[in-house]
């Protein structure tokens, strides 16, 4: 069943060009969509087109089946919970406590079982001690944590990630990306990640490529992430077990094509022992 629908999609910023250029894509209700592309290829435009933060010029959005419309805005903000590439601009409480809870008094959710999520969120992002901390004292990887958490807390059914992770340092990146597996594989929910991570991509079940306000790939992550002489023309990365085939295949070794390092070290343990 499709969560989201876009159809045709055009948006530019400044009436002359395009940083959205009719683009269509469906996501799967319950799927992980990695979203690459480089700088300025328009992935945080379609983003805020997608929660009505911008409004389109042309081209249609559903959400599970509801046009975006002033009509459906609420309903579909409720559905679609987004984490911004920047946190600065999503903090308005004056504690990190009061940023968490600050969507859940909107949904009128009672204060006993409010303090409850708030607790059980903080601590997935181990921010729990920097609970009665004012937000604009926190370094950027903190706030990204708790935009994160305030996001996770409203119980979406799709949740954007836009470089949501960019700022946290390597072990934080990894808590992070447990948590969004874990949101996906046990939760069912749909994730929608905007991300330079290519093993992040390699982890997802489908991929969109975006140039210049346009979809030029899109696929599950082998098809796309084996296409490397793409990916390189575009200045993208591939994955480190991609990279590794292509250096192995210059000396002569060709080994079958893995997306993720697993496959690839089993296979080359096999080769040293029939060697
Ligand atoms: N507020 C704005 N005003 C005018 N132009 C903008 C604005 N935000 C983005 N743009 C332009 O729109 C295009 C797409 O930008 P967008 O932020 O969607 O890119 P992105 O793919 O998210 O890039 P990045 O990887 O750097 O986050 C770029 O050319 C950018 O310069
Ligand atoms: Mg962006």
């Amino acid at each position: 069943m499709k969560q989201i629908e876009i159809k045709n999609l055009t948006y530019s910023y400044d009436h002359e060009s395009l940083a959205v250029d009719h683009v269509s894509f469906s996501i799967e209700k319950g799927s992980y969509t990695t979203i690459i592309g480089h700088n300025g290829s328009g992935k945080s435009t379609i983003a805020k087109l997608i929660i009505g933060l911008l409004e389109a010029e042309s081209g249609e959005i559903f959400v599970d089946g509801l046009p975006l419309n002033l009509e459906n805005l609420a309903a579909i903000r409720s559905k679609v919970g987004i984490v911004f590439q920047n946190p600065d601009n999503q903090f308005i409480g004056a504690t990190v406590r009061d940023d968490i809870a600050f969507g859940l008094e909107n949904h009128c959710v009672e204060q006993e079982k409010m303090d409850d999520i708030i607790n059980r969120f903080a601590e997935k992002v181990n921010m729990t001690r920097y609970l009665d901390s004012e937000p604009s004292h926190l370094s950027g990887g903190q706030k990204q944590r708790v935009a994160i958490a305030g996001v996770l807390a409203m119980n979406p059914d799709v949740i954007i990630f836009d470089e949501s992770t960019s700022m946290l340092d390597p072990q934080g990146k990894d808590e992070i990306n447990r948590v969004i597996q874990e949101l996906h594989a046990d939760k069912k929910m749909t994730i929608i990640s905007i991300t330079h991570n290519i093993e992040e991509v390699a982890q997802s079940d489908h991929v969109l490529v975006l140039e210049k306000g346009k979809v030029v790939m899109e696929g599950d992550p082998k098809e796309i992430l084996l296409q490397t002489d793409k990916l390189i023309k575009m200045n993208l990365d591939i994955p480190f077990s991609v990279k590794m085939q292509l250096e192995l295949a210059k000396n002569g070794i060709k080994a079958d094509q893995y997306i993720s390092m697993e496959g690839l070290v089993n296979e080359l343990c096999q080769y040293n022992l029939k060697k």
